[in-house]
């Protein structure tokens, strides 16, 4: 298990001092809750002497005290220990994000977008659960359960040994049920993301869906669809059900069995009616960590298959980049592309036989040249574009970009002088200047307008309600289809690129 936590260890240790503290407040929490009883047996004694209220006044001062120290560790216990896993995932977040943000669009083809969301958010709300309350209860069970049993057993280690003998199965009885629970959950979960989907293909497919009359058809599935993710809640809802009582009848036999041998204790006088009422505290402070014990080992184990799972997407290593560039690359680009014998197919992984979709292109553009590339669909024009940006490699010494083969480019280098219009444009939720400004974001007002008036927009921009500044997409302006290419034109020439690709573009 431990080799499993190792990846966690850099952000765990970042936060090594404020770890030290949060133990340190959760050790006092507890010696001061483990004393308690000791206080109240104190009282209970008192009372059975007929000592004076002077002496229970003392008692009663003493609890409140102690209750109130206590309240205040408590607070720091959660407050830095809960606190650390959320650090810890605003860490990993950025990372994750970091790295999706290096992957090639071949990882992209190969993995599902649900997929990745789903590890994003499940995976990684699971982790968290596991650096915060997986970390602190189980540190809190070990504490609280050898501080409470040590005391009990210091109080009358037969009667403890009686009393316990029936709490480990509280613990089997949570881990088995909550693995149940986990895994009946785990499918709701799979069901809810369906039925979204669902939904989601409806809004957005809305035209379709009228254009075909499919309404009524759409209605029925998605009937049936809820109707099975309600059946599967109801399900869990029946283990849950079943386990608190299962607990509270358990707890309750532990209570007779104290009840009945401390009870004869008592009255045989081998112990104090104060230090069986101790018993009675104690075996209460129990009940938590007995549950947390069959709790937390779900947590944790969950923890760590989320943790496997996000460690995956940082396996994935991106792999377009600069391995290639020599020490001193070149700097700028006139913009000559050349093509040598260029056969190119995609990934196996992606493409169904991995057969060449490029065969044999040799092709020579000198800078500042505009060339046509004429086909029939699906002829590999996209295909042979994409590759000059490098969103695709081509084989070695192919692809030559002012003479130099263009893995011996800094991506940056590269990339900065391309001007890259995809055939199909994507437009951010922001305003058309932002959209515009994409990549070059230090760009003028006044570079942005003449931007929009190369890609012949700008008498459109200007009817837009807030020209400029007007927000596109769902929650702003529908540009048409056009409007949407020529703002990406825009985008594109706005960083006054050498090579400039227009890929079905107008
Ligand atoms: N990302 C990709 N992964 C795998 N195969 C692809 C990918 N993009 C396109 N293809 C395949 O490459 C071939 C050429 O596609 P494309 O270059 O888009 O053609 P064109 O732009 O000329 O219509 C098609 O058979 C298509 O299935
Ligand atoms: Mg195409």
């Amino acid at each position: 298990m431990i080799a499993r936590l190792r990846p966690l260890r850099p952000y765990l240790a970042r936060y090594k001092k404020r770890f030290v503290l949060g133990f340190a407040a959760l050790v006092v929490t507890q010696a001061i809750g483990a004393m308690i009883p000791l206080v109240i047996k104190a009282g209970v004694d008192a009372i059975s002497h007929h000592a004076g209220g002077e002496k229970l006044l003392i008692v009663g001062a003493v609890l409140v005290g102690a209750a109130l120290v206590k309240a205040v560790f408590q607070f720091w216990m959660r407050w830095i220990l809960i606190g650390i896993s959320r650090d810890v995932e605003y860490d990993l977040r950025n990372d994750l994000f970091r790295h999706l943000e290096q992957l090639s669009p071949a990882y992209y083809t190969s993995t599902r977008t649900g997929d990745l969301m789903s590890k994003l958010t499940n995976d990684l709300n699971a982790v968290r659960n596991l650096v915060g309350p997986g970390i602190m209860y189980s540190a809190n069970t070990v504490v609280v359960g050898l501080a409470t049993i040590g005391l009990m057993l210091g109080l009358d280690w037969r009667l403890t040994l009686i009393v316990i003998a029936p709490l480990p199965l509280g613990s089997i009885v949570v881990r088995v049920f909550g693995r149940k629970i986990y895994e009946r959950f785990e499918k709701i979960q799979a069901m809810y993301s369906e039925l979204t989907e669902r939904v989601r293909e409806n809004l957005a497919g809305v035209k379709i869906v009228r254009a075909f009359c499919q309404e009524e058809a759409e209605e029925a599935e998605f009937d049936r669809m809820n109707k099975e993710f309600v059946e599967k809640n109801q399900r869990l809802i029946w283990i849950t059900s079943f386990l608190w009582p299962a607990l509270a009848l358990l707890f309750a036999l532990a209570f007779m069995l104290l009840m009945l041998v401390g009870g004869r204790h008592v009255l045989a006088g081998r112990i104090t009616l104060g230090a069986f009422a101790a018993f009675n505290v104690y075996l209460m402070y129990l009940i938590w960590p007995i549950i947390a014990l069959g709790w937390v080992t779900n947590l944790v184990e969950r923890g760590l298959a989320s943790l496997g799972r996000l460690m995956g997407i940082f396996d994935a290593r991106p792999d377009i980049d600069d391995r290639d560039v020599p020490e001193h690359p070149i700097e700028a680009i006139r913009g000559e592309i050349e093509f040598r014998n260029l056969s190119f197919s995609y990934p196996p992984a992606q493409s169904s036989d991995g057969k060449p979709i490029l065969k044999n292109i040799n092709l020579h553009i000198p800078a500042g040249k505009t060339v046509a590339i004429v086909g029939a669909t699906g002829s590999g024009k996209s295909s042979l574009a994409s590759l000059v940006p490098r969103l695709y490699d081509a084989p070695p010494g192919t692809l030559f970009v002012d003479g130099v083969p263009v893995r011996e480019i800094p991506l940056r280098t590269l990339r900065s002088h391309i001007g890259f219009v995809p055939q199909e444009t994507f437009l951010f939720s922001q305003t058309v200047a932002e959209n515009i400004k994409f990549g070059a974001t230090d760009a003028t007002a006044v570079e942005v307008e003449r931007a929009a008036e190369i890609a012949h927009i700008l008498p459109d921009v200007r009817e837009f309600p807030k020209g400029f500044e007007t927000m596109v997409g769902e929650r702003g302006l529908t540009l048409s289809g056009g409007q949407k290419q020529r703002a990406a034109i825009a985008r594109a020439v706005l960083r006054d690129p050498r090579i400039l690709i227009l890929d079905d573009a107008l």
